[in-house]
């Protein structure tokens, strides 16, 4: 099984000159990995050349947010219709940098289900910004899950991939351990098979201060199907040791 690693750009590079570049560093790296199906979500003003300049078949792009309304009164923001038509195949829904910007379960629960009536798989992004002894965390987790599946048709489930990204591990110097990537993996496939989908069908990704020390650790042995990458992804040398060491995977 391919793992699905995901390229998050965020606000980055500052030039469509320096996007190019980066891509095609990319590009060349991802060439000889053949255990890893890539995605890149740069900012969505880069899709469509991005798009149209890259003639292979092995990386595709994300959004990294959309709206979930088809057309209207929405000043700055983007559809999901035009996202898909400027060349994404994915789109990130409640990254957790959206939702300290304000964006609720109630805005990711219209996203999913928004998106799945299009030709784009959702990736949402769930994760906690402290964990408790207690284990309070998992709940708040669990509340996220119901909501981004809550209108989710049966049948439509296995086309959502859940990223679990740990606030706290975001950004810094600190990823997860496998070991307690594993506990949550196996946590969330029970929350979405308690929603009455196929639970064991969801493709997990683990995002959170992944480089090219941890994440073939984090493939091997924390259960996932993947990987949300920021930082590591936009220095064309970090991300191109990333792939090397899946690539021994
Ligand atoms: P990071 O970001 O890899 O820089 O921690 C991950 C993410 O926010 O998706």
């Amino acid at each position: 099984m391919k793992s699905l690693v995901v390229a998050n750009w965020k606000m980055n590079p500052q030039t469509f000159r320096e996007a190019k570049q980066l891509f095609e560093a990319t590009r060349r790296a991802a060439e000889s990995v053949r255990s890893v199906s890539l995605v890149v979500a740069p900012p969505a003003l880069y899709l469509r050349e991005l798009k149209r300049a890259y003639k292979g078949r092995k990386i595709s792009l994300a959004a990294q947010n959309a709206h979930a309304a088809g057309s209207g009164a929405y000043t700055g923001e983007l559809s999901l219709t035009q996202v898909q038509d400027a060349g994404a195949s994915y789109v990130l829904i409640g990254h957790a940098e959206r939702r300290a910007a304000g964006e609720g379960n109630d805005d990711v629960r219209k996203k999913v289900a928004a998106a799945l009536s299009t030709r784009l798989a959702p990736i949402l992004c769930v994760g906690e910004a402290t964990r408790s002894p207690r284990g309070e965390h998992f709940l708040y987790v669990a509340e996220q899950l119901q909501a981004g599946f809550a209108d989710v048709l049966p049948g439509k489930a296995n086309r959502v991939i859940v990223a679990y990204e740990p606030v706290w591990a975001i950004g810094t110097q600190k990823s997860m351990t496998p070991a307690d990537m594993h506990e949550m993996a196996i946590f969330i496939r029970k929350t979405v098979q308690g929603k009455g989908h196929n639970g064991l069908a969801i493709k997990i990704l683990y995002g959170g201060s992944i480089d090219e020390r941890n994440a073939h650790d984090m493939i091997e042995r924390g259960d996932v199907n993947g990987l949300l990458v920021g930082r590591a992804s936009t220095e064309a040398k970090k991300f191109a040791d990333l792939l090397e060491a899946l690539h021994e995977s």
